[in-house]
Parts: C-alpha cells; structure tokens; sequence
C-alpha cells in the first residue's frame, strides 16, 4: 500500500465533498522545503473548469486540509500554490509499518502475467558488451515485475536457428572431416561421439567462418546447405548442432550466472519451429500470404505509414525461415505455454523495425488477443570514449567475460578489505565489480547510449555501485553492532531532525519510483532513488552517533530509521540483481 497514494485519493474525496470535481489531487515533494514538504497545484487547474479564482480555490481547500490531524504547516503562495507538510508523529506511524513490512511501501498490482524476452545470447558465439545492457534490464525488470506481483517468466530466445550454426558445422567438418556426424553410414549413438571441440574454440570458429563466406561464394553455398539439413533435422548435422547447443549454453549459462541473470525458460529460436505449420496456416487462411519468387511474404505497408515498412519475409523459396517468422511462431508459442497478457522484449533499440515488423503481422493474424500487449523495450549501446561500441585495446569487439574481467581487476585494487584469505578477497572484487557495471549499465535511461569509464564506474565514491554497496554494509554493521550491545529496536519514537525528515519522506516516494519504473521499463528511475536515499541517510549517518547516543528513544528510533533504509536498499538492489558482500 503506497501512502502517499493513499493520502492522494483521500484528498481527492474530500474536494469531492466540498464540491470540486478533480480528476487528480497530488501532493508533490516541494523544491522549497523551507514552505512545506509538498505542494499542491490543483486550484489552478480547477479555477479554470469552475470560473473562479484561483486563491478562492485554494483557501477552501485548505480550510478543508486544516480538518485533517496529518498535516501541518498549511499556506497559500501566489496566486493559488498551496504548500502542505505531513505532521512527524502521522510519518513515524507510517514508518513503524515500513519497519515490520517492508513491503508496506510497495503497491501490489493485480495478477498479470509477463514473458520478458532478454539476453540476446546466440549460440557458437561469444556473448559481448552489446548483450550486457539486454541481460541487465530484462533481469531487473523481471525481479521488478514479480515483486509487485506478478507473474513472470524470463525466456533467453537463444538465437540457435540460421546460417550461423551451418557455418559453424562446415568450418568444423573443414577441420575434423573424419568425425562421425558427416558420416552417412554411421550407426552409432552421436551423443557419445567425442567431440574435438571447447566452446573457445566455438568463439575463434564462427567468426573464422563468417569471414570466409563472405570471400568465398562456394564455401557460403555450403553452409547453406548444411544449414538447411540442420534445419531439417538431417542425421548427423542435427546431431552435431545439438552438441554445439550443449557447449555453447553452458558457457553462456555460466556468463549470465556471474551477474546474477537467470531464465525461468532456456528456449531457442528453434524451438519455436514446431509451431511454424500452425503459424502458416493461420497466415494462409487469412489470405496474408503474397507468392514472391517462390518465396511467401507478408506485406506490410499502410496508408499511414510515415516510414518504409519493408514486407516479412516469410518462407524463402528454399523453405528456410526468417528472423521475422521465428519470432512470429514464438508469439504463438507463447500464447499456447504461458498465454501471458504481456510480452516485453528488451532488445537493441537497432532492431526496432523488426519488431514492428513482427507485431504489424501478429496483429493481422490475430496471433494474440488485442488486449495482449506485446512491448519492444529497446536500449541504446555502451559505447567507448570513441563513441562507438565498447572494444577491446586492440579494436576487436569486446567479449562480455573480458569486461568483467577488466571491472574485477580495478575493484580488487581498490577494495580495502583486512584478510589474507586470497579467494575471500577476489570474491568480494567480483560482487563489488558486478555491482559497479551493473549499476553504471542501469543509471541512463535505457533508450541513451552510455560511454564506459571505468574510473568513473568503479569509484569507491560517487554515483557508484561501489558507494551504494559501501553505505550499505556499513548500515548492517552499525545494525549488528547495536545488537551485540543488546539494544532492542523495533519502534521509532519520533523524527528528531530535519535530515531525519528528509530520509523519511524520501521513503514515501519510492512507490512512485517503482510506478515510473514499470511504465518506462527503465531502470535508471530505480538506480537514482537509491543513490538519492542513500546519500541522504549518510548525511543523518555523519551528522550523528547514534551508538553512544544516551537518549535512548531517540537512539532507537535512529537505528529503526538505519533498518528501514537497509532493507529498502535490500530490496533495490536485489531488483538490479547485485548481491552485497559481508564486506569490502
Ligand atoms: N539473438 C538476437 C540478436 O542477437 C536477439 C534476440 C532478441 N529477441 C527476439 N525475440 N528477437 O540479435
């Protein structure tokens, strides 16, 4: 239950009840603490729709304000802004609540169930920075969505369809020709064949391949060919494809597992091939299907349109599938296995058009009810001080492991922690470092690029996942400490200071933030609260000693105000999915 949301419709009765009619009352959090906590400038708007003035207005409704204990300090500047505070004793209340559940301070929603498609991972190919952004949205954003109560399921789409894969398995019979998988006339079970293969080697193979076909017009031919036995589960090929899967998701697994991503479904592109007659019949019956050189496509294009609006292409004339189709068939995948009411892909803001593809011709299909919403949530690029993506020192492109690698390196030399213990040190360095490219990847609002800095990134202070992860331990420990000094806290007395007032109402507004959050499917909304909530706190923090404070109402409402901030910083970081060490 948010309550600042409460007080909002409250307010909005009670104008009801004194006869004005407003559609929205809000009390915004005052630039101007020094008049009020909040401001309310709804009079203007209603002096318009009733013909009055707008201070007339203003002063019934703050005649009414002043019937209600929770506020004080109630005034009117210039022509009609009213500026409004709560009362502590109504706050400490409220935040006593807070304190025995935390969730008090998050709005549920209603059941609602969501498939986020992110990750963007593709098989035989190193994951690189591009996909750290899509990882880091679509996990937050998942973790965001069940919170408020929903329910949600994360889905890799691994892209394991298409000519990568035949490039990838000619270059591999190009090395190993021998190996039973290009043999017609093997007998044996391929699962138990050998293979002469590691994923490194599966990262050096396809771009190795890539670039051959791109010289070579015969050698692209034949991954064409392979490609399409994959595709129609030819012996052998098929086998091998399923074994370079194998390989190629473990490590991808274990990639997303070290920036705590996870997937509630591994499925591929593939996977959604077994819905493709379905899916063709549904677009043939409808008539949507145009012969284009023994291909099929889908045209697209509408009056309105003020951009080109290429058609999809379909079925190619040698049957294979496009990027568009897989994904089409994925939608109807989806509506058969979690018939969700929302499907958000976290993609690439470059893919746009693909997705207005592909949901142009859902919606001609009627492939989802119109109610289901289908979302492209795209995201802009982390880019290098060039202004181009992110490289490695000798320009290549930057595999997302190596990043990591790089962030570690700076947070083990700057973490501070006393131990010998060598793993125990290099563990902290990589939960510090984890949460320093995280949060740097969620400050910016999905849709800006960003540039890494790495100094900046992994700064011990500053807007930094370093700082946050800092403040935070030390709050545990001040909350550890005055246990082991066998100081009960569990109820705050009162707000004693200014500061004090300002953590407290920063707290109210986090339901606003989770609201902006959700509606923009960003989390640089997420990432500045707890910033701004944590600065705040630290302020209280240096401005006083709560442990050897002697009145002792006033030093367990202190250690009451520490817990509630710790676990609302809990509870934020969890959503960005960074883990806090014990310390660092
Ligand atoms: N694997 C794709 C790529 O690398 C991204 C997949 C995005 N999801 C989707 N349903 N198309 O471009």
């Amino acid at each position: 239950m948010s309550i600042l949301k409460n007080i909002n419709n409250d307010l909005k009765e009670r104008l009801k009840g004194i006869g004005y009619d407003v559609e929205n009352i809000n009390l915004l959090p005052s630039n101007r603490k020094d008049l009020g906590d909040f401001q309310i400038n709804e009079a203007m708007q209603l002096a318009k729709k009733y013909g009055k003035n707008p201070r007339e207005i203003a002063s019934d409704i703050v005649e009414e304000l002043n019937k209600d204990e929770k506020f004080t300090n109630i005034n009117i500047a210039g022509p009609g802004f009213i500026n409004i505070s709560i009362n502590n004793d109504y706050l400490v209340n409220e935040l006593n609540h807070i304190e025995k559940d935390i969730d008090y301070n998050i709005d549920k929603r209603e059941e609602k169930k969501i498939v986020i498609d992110f990750g963007g991972a593709n098989v035989a190919k190193a994951l690189h920075v591009g996909h750290l952004r899509s990882a880091n949205l679509g996990e937050g954003l998942k973790r965001l969505a069940r919170r408020i109560g929903y329910k949600v399921w994360g889905d890799a789409h691994l892209g394991d369809y298409g000519r990568p894969l035949g490039l990838v398995e000619l270059e591999i019979k190009k090395m190993y020709p021998e190996l039973p998988f290009f043999d017609e006339n093997y007998q044996g079970n391929y699962e138990e064949v050998e293979l002469p293969i590691t994923n490194a080697d599966l990262e050096k193979i396809y771009p190795l391949a890539s670039a051959k076909s791109k010289e070579d017009e015969e050698y692209l031919e034949e991954a064409r060919i392979i490609t399409s036995k994959i595709q129609n589960k030819e012996k052998g090929y098929y086998d091998l494809w399923k074994r370079i899967i194998e390989i190629s998701k473990k490590d991808i697994k274990e990639v997303y597992d070290s920036l705590n991503v996870y997937y509630d479904l591994w499925l591929g592109e593939s996977d959604s091939v077994e819905y493709y007659n379905e899916l063709y019949k549904i677009f043939d019956d409808k008539g949507l299907l145009k012969d284009s050189e023994g291909a099929k496509i889908v045209e697209l294009e509408e009056e309105t349109d003020k951009a080109p609006m290429p058609p999809i292409l379909f079925v190619k004339s040698n049957g294979s599938l496009s990027y568009q189709t897989t994904d089409l068939a994925t939608i109807l995948q989806r509506k058969h296995e979690e018939n969700p009411d929302e499907i958000w892909y976290c993609v690439d803001a470059r893919q746009s058009l693909h997705f207005d593809q592909v949901f142009r011709a859902a919606r001609y299909a009627n492939l989802v009810d119109e109610n289901v919403k289908l979302e492209f949530v795209g995201f802009g690029t982390m880019n290098g001080k060039d202004g181009k993506p992110f490289k490695t020192r000798d320009g290549g492109v930057m595999p997302l492991k190596e990043l990591i690698n790089l962030v570690e390196e700076e947070t083990y030399k700057r973490i501070v922690i006393d131990t010998k213990d060598e793993a125990e040190k290099q563990e902290i360095a990589h939960k510090v470092a984890i949460a320093c490219l995280k949060y740097s990847d969620s400050l910016p609002f999905r849709g800006t690029d960003y540039i890494f800095e790495i100094d900046k990134f992994a700064d011990m202070e500053g807007k930094t996942g370093a700082y946050i992860l800092y403040s935070t331990i030390r709050m545990k420990s001040l909350l550890k400490k005055a246990k082991e000094q066998g100081i009960e806290y569990n109820k705050m007395h009162s707000i004693y200071s200014d500061v004090e007032k300002e953590v407290a109402l920063t707290l109210l507004n986090l339901p606003t933030v989770i609201d902006k959050t959700i509606e923009n499917k960003s989390l640089n909304e997420v990432a500045e609260y707890i910033f701004k909530l944590t600065s705040i706190y630290n302020k209280f923090y240096s401005d006083n000693k709560v442990l050897i404070e002697e009145d002792s109402n006033k030093k367990t409402s202190w250690l009451v105000l520490t817990d509630i901030v710790y676990k609302t910083n809990l509870l934020l970081l969890d959503i960005l999915g960074i883990e806090v060490p014990e310390k660092m």
